[in-house]
């Protein structure tokens, strides 16, 4: 018998019970779910509305349901509605009458929400030490590899020399903002605690709920009872952090997977982290870079899921909500399971400075480099630019490079060239020179590292 069933003459169908159920992944919940009854257990007790005899027997009965969930000793029940009710029911199994007490002055609409607000809290709290991890790893990466010359793309079409290192830290930047964008949308689960909201529209009890928040960890609490049970705004922010992240991995992913081709060799992922193919014998395909951009889309489908969900419900709860938790779950997981398998990849990879270097030294890279030194030499930028064009046309129909003209083929294009042209527009002189604030040389890329060093570490 359902824990509802008092005004109902006949049992559930049972194929709307399974197609209603939740507890097959909403289970994951239970530790949840159970703190957040022994907190409410405990304010009920405390404002009068519970005795201290069935808050102790409710609290060491929840302990009890806990420690035998973790042994395996108590399954979850696949015919319970949901988490809430399983563990309610097993409750008053195990400990009688007090057990039904537990749900005073509550309903599974603001239990939900609060359970929900507990678990992605955690969630958060393993996410952002892998985030951690990643950007450690990056760091290190960077730091070893300020001076290893690379092209910078854009139109991924050879643009100006900069190193590897410079272009680590750009994803440093990226990967520091989604840590502070997971903080921000945690700060924003725990400053508004739900239970207490009732159904949505508050209850006659005389609760304290400041101190269910007290006791849960959160900072505050919601303002308005519709509003707390109503609320998914946290999963949806969470849903788009983790987007977000995932978007800036991929882009990673994509460029691992480009560097890992003969067409560039800029990287050689260790053995343990490729995967070959059935039938061609030499390959060395990286496919976890690929999984882990194909997933991208997956957790996207996860947030559109949540969107999509949320748009049309009136006020308060509606069970369309259910199916927020197997989005958000499934967009943490992957998240979990992409950065914690992309961390020793990228630690053990190796980088090819030597091809790095080499693809730098073609494709006139130091085209802005020859004009800029023109224009030290006092010719407007816009005329410099007509001139490296002109010569970078030249060295094409030649077959040669800038650096290989003679100064006499430079000079009948401009007199303003000299021999020092030749320092001015080798590789090393491009990339040392470029010295603007945050810009490749390896002194900027230093401080980079260094900045980045003290905001990760004042953010976690
Ligand atoms: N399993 C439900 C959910 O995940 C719990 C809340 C049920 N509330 C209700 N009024 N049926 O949303």
């Amino acid at each position: 018998m359902v824990l509802w069933s008092g005004r109902f003459s006949k049992e559930i169908d049972k194929h709307v019970n399974d197609f209603n159920s939740s507890i097959s992944f909403d289970n994951r919940m239970y530790a949840q779910d159970i703190k957040g009854s022994i907190a409410h257990a405990t304010m009920l007790a405390k404002q009068g509305i519970l005795s201290e005899a069935d808050k102790d027997a409710i609290v060491a009965g929840l302990a009890g349901i806990q420690k035998d969930i973790e042994d395996h000793k108590l399954e979850f029940d696949p015919n319970a509605e949901d988490i809430h009710m399983f563990i309610e029911a097993e409750l008053t199994d195990r400990i009688g009458d007090a057990g039904k007490r537990l749900h005073t002055a509550r309903s599974r609409n603001d239990q939900v929400a609060l359970d929900m607000k507990l678990y992605f809290h955690d969630e958060i709290g393993q996410i952002l030490p892998l985030c951690r991890e990643l950007v450690e790893v990056l760091l290190e990466k960077a730091a070893a590899n300020t001076e290893t010359v690379m092209p910078g793309y854009t139109h991924l079409q050879r643009g100006q020399p900069i190193t590897f290192g410079h272009h680590l830290m750009a994803y440093v930047q990226m990967f520091l903002r989604d840590i502070e964008r997971l903080k921000d949308c945690d700060k924003r689960i725990l400053d508004t605690m739900p239970l207490g909201c009732g159904a949505a529209f508050g209850t006659t009890y005389p609760i304290d709920r400041k101190m269910t928040a007290d006791l849960l960890g959160f900072t505050g609490i919601s303002l308005n009872s519709i509003d707390g049970v109503s609320d998914r705004d946290y999963a949806l922010e969470m849903a788009s952090a983790l987007s977000i992240f995932m978007m800036h991995l991929s882009r990673f992913s994509e460029e691992v997977i480009l560097w890992c081709s003969w067409e560039f060799k800029f990287m050689e992922l260790d053995d343990a982290f490729s995967t070959g193919s059935s039938i061609m014998p030499q390959k060395k395909n990286p496919d976890i870079t690929e999984l882990i951009r194909g997933k991208t889309g997956r957790v996207y489908g996860d947030l559109m899921t949540l969107l999509t969900m949320m748009k049309g419900l009136p006020l308060a709860y509606n069970k369309d909500m259910q199916e927020d938790k197997e989005a958000l779950f499934d967009a943490v997981d992957t998240v979990k399971m992409c950065v914690s398998t992309f961390i020793p990849m990228l630690k053990s990879a190796k980088v090819l400075g030597d091809h790095m270097r080499k693809a730098a030294a073609k494709g006139f890279i130091n085209a802005t480099d020859l004009a800029d030194y023109l224009v030290k030499k006092g010719l407007p930028f816009r005329d410099a630019h007509m001139v490296s064009g002109q010569l970078v046309a030249y060295c094409i129909e030649k077959d040669t490079v800038l650096e290989a003209l003679t100064l006499a083929e430079m000079k009948e294009h401009c007199d303003l060239f000299e021999e020092d042209v030749y320092h001015a527009i080798s590789l090393d002189t491009c990339v040392k020179e470029r010295r603007s604030a945050g810009g490749p040389a390896p002194e900027e890329v230093k401080k980079q590292i260094a900045c980045s060093k003290e905001i990760l570490s004042a953010l976690l």
